[in-house]
């Protein structure tokens, strides 16, 4: 029941006097190690920025982010081998994630080669294990991105962000630029990857049909603050929320639930 992960009061703004958007407003939630809190709500409701923060890729106004009782935001001691090892984040468009001229086996050594005790030597079987752990062939390895489906891109960058073992990852719209029937092929990698890692996960998504798919909690987002959050099957029983409630009649069928409350 450890909180692995607690937001507290998480307030962001961008640009200043009367063109200044206060794009997150009070946000505050916790996540348990081990669990995905999945985090839906409109374009433009401040769930990237909420992500991101996490991410420790952009400081709050004010408000706190912590991984295990550490400050993000207090985390400039740390360094970026350790930053990277305590968050990682994995964005929307796979492509413009990757370097065009780097292949697989090189984009999924990226961030491990500045990690301390990276061994060289134990490269090629360490990279088979992330690529079958996201379900690669291993003779993707010396791939280019441009030789790859949008798909397997995104496993790739899913590789990527596990290489270093975070302790958290941050997952925003990973699906979102995929065709529908590989959308549903990465749902099931997630659900694969959480049963073999003990990884714990915040999965943003504009799709309440997606994160319910994969969250164990939800918390919904309008206008830059959290108005219902919940265990998710609880949440989707019986919504309280006018929006959360227009979020769900949105999906025109609900597949019956794969998981069980408790997991
Ligand atoms: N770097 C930025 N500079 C200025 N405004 C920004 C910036 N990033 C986000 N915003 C604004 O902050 C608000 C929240 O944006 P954010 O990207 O967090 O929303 P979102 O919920 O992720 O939306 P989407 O579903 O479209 O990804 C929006 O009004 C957006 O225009
Ligand atoms: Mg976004």
């Amino acid at each position: 029941m450890t909180k692995m992960l607690s937001v507290r009061d998480l307030h962001i703004g961008f640009g200043a006097g009367r063109t200044r958007v206060h794009a997150v407003r009070g946000v505050s939630f916790d996540v348990r190690k081990g669990r995905v809190l999945g985090v839906v709500g409109e374009s433009g409701s401040g769930k990237s920025t909420v992500g991101r923060a996490i991410a420790g890729l952009l400081s709050p106004d004010s408000g706190t982010v912590s991984i295990d009782g550490v400050s993000v935001t207090a985390q400039q001691g740390l360094s970026r081998s350790e930053r990277a090892r305590q968050v990682q984040m994995v964005f929307q468009d796979p492509y413009s994630s990757l370097n065009p001229k780097m292949t697989v086996s090189e984009a999924i050594q990226e961030g491990l080669r500045n990690q301390p005790g990276f061994d060289r030597r134990a490269w090629p079987a360490r990279r088979d294990e992330l690529l079958d752990l996201v379900r690669l062939p291993r003779s993707a390895a010396p791939l280019l991105p441009r030789e790859l489906s949008g798909g397997m891109r995104q496993r790739v960058c899913i590789a990527r962000a596990l290489a270093v073992e975070p302790r958290l990852l941050v997952a925003d719209e990973i699906t979102s630029s995929l065709d529908a029937s590989v959308q549903g092929a990465v749902l099931n990698l997630i659900d694969e990857i959480r049963e073999r890692t003990s990884i714990t996960m915040v999965f943003i998504s504009h799709n309440l049909a997606v994160v319910r798919y994969v969250s164990d909690e939800i918390v919904v987002m309008q206008r830059g603050e959290v108005v219902e959050s919940g265990e998710t099957e609880t949440l989707l029983r019986s919504p309280q929320n006018e929006y959360t409630r227009s979020l769900l009649r949105a999906i025109p069928r609900l597949p019956s639930p794969r998981r069980q409350e408790g997991r």
